[in-house]
């Protein structure tokens, strides 16, 4: 039995906010993988990006396990490289890889980029759609272009901000308020403020500013419900498809970080109770959504719907939650795919595009020379 393992590397933790999380979503994923099949081996990346060795991951987590806190430390050695060729020849032993940093530097493209560099097969979107979808900028443009509801939004950046306050204030202004305001490259709604008038916008902008060089000024869509809806790669390289729908609630006056992971109030409902005509159309633009930006494996699309059934697409997220507690795993339960055989698919997947891309002809110097 133990010959037929392959392995499963799980890359958790990592710079972001979302650090904890990740290592939540991580144990998540490995207490589910059906150990028959796969042995898993954990790569963890501490705050500051310095990867610990599979066997400090390994005895990190079964700290964890025992009751220390959900972060994993810094690498004991003081100048210690941000990745030890023992550990790179560990991630070259797999058979796969699964991402699962959520945020910046696991979600941007960064991660992928390096494991394509590996040659590595990995779990998800790839370089290009991790990053167009992890830039709210840039996705919201997509979005537009392709014709998919988002809300009206202006982008600045740090130097105009930095030049003319004034008049970026003045230019915020013209959506009337309350209006949101959000770094252009963040999660977990860090950095982001709702704001009810002209007098609040200097101190939202500085605090979106302070997480990222370019926010987003939007429009605040009023009496919104905020659903989301999971879509997962078919392993025959056709269409993907859209998981059913599932509703968060919270008594705050957003979906803010303590809303996120603080508040025992906070309700994840799945499935979510939608006009059935209204929910075809969301799972509908949540495939072109994946499609626009051309992602792989997984995405969850996060909607507003307002009360007289328009929507809005708010964001996509290339590497969702896989806690317990989180919405992509659930809504594909709920349509009978459990968790491991979720991950079986996402692995598979994963594979599959790999040996596609060496399948195909090189695009490299050979095939210029
Ligand atoms: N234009 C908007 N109108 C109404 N609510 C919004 C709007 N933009 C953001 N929100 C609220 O803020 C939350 C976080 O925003 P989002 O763009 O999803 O950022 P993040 O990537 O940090 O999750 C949303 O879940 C929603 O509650
Ligand atoms: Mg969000």
């Amino acid at each position: 039995m133990a010959s037929e393992q392959r392995i499963l590397g799980v890359v958790l933790g990592g710079a972001s906010a979302e650090h904890t999380i990740s290592v939540r979503s991580a144990r998540a994923v490995m207490a589910a993988v059906d150990a028959d099949r796969w042995r898993t081996v954990p790569f963890a990346v501490s705050r500051s990006g310095r990867w610990l060795t599979p066997e400090e991951s390994g005895l990190t987590l079964n700290a964890i396990e025992l009751g220390a806190p959900e972060e994993i430390p810094e690498p004991h050695a003081r100048h210690s490289a941000l990745i030890a060729p023992a550990t790179v020849a560990a991630l070259l032993q797999c058979d796969a890889v699964f991402p699962l940093i959520h945020g910046s530097t696991g979600e941007d493209g960064m991660l992928q980029g390096f494991l394509e560099t590996l040659d590595v097969p990995y779990v998800g979107s790839g370089v290009g759609a991790s990053a167009i979808a992890m830039d709210k900028a840039r996705c919201k443009q997509i979005m537009r272009d392709v014709g998919i509801p988002v809300a009206p939004w202006i982008v600045v950046r740090c130097d105009e901000w930095r030049d003319d306050p004034t008049g970026v204030v003045r230019r915020g202004s013209e959506f009337g308020y309350p209006q949101f305001v959000k770094p252009s490259r963040g999660g977990s709604s860090i950095g982001i403020s709702k704001i009810d008038s002209r007098e609040e916008a200097a101190e939202a902008y500085a605090g979106a500013f302070a997480c990222d060089s370019e926010i987003l000024i939007e429009e605040a869509m009023s009496a919104v419900r905020e659903i989301e809806c999971g879509v997962l790669g078919s392993t025959s390289q056709g269409a993907p498809v859209a998981s059913s729908l599932g509703e968060i609630r919270t008594k705050r006056e957003f979906y803010d970080y303590t809303a996120k992971y603080e508040d025992p109030e906070t309700e994840l409902i799945a499935p979510a109770t939608v006009d059935p005509i209204v929910g075809r159309r969301m799972q509908d633009l949540a495939l072109r959504a994946w499609r626009a930006v051309g992602a792989e494996g997984m995405v969850r699309a996060d909607f507003l719907l307002g009360a007289d059934g328009q929507l809005w697409l708010g964001e996509l997220n290339t590497i969702p939650g896989f806690t317990s507690a989180s919405m992509y795993p659930r809504v594909f339960e709920v349509d009978g795919l459990p968790l491991n055989e979720l991950i079986d698919r996402l692995v598979a997947l994963g594979i599959e595009r790999h040996q596609r891309r060496h399948s195909r002809p090189s695009t490299g110097r050979e095939a210029r020379r």
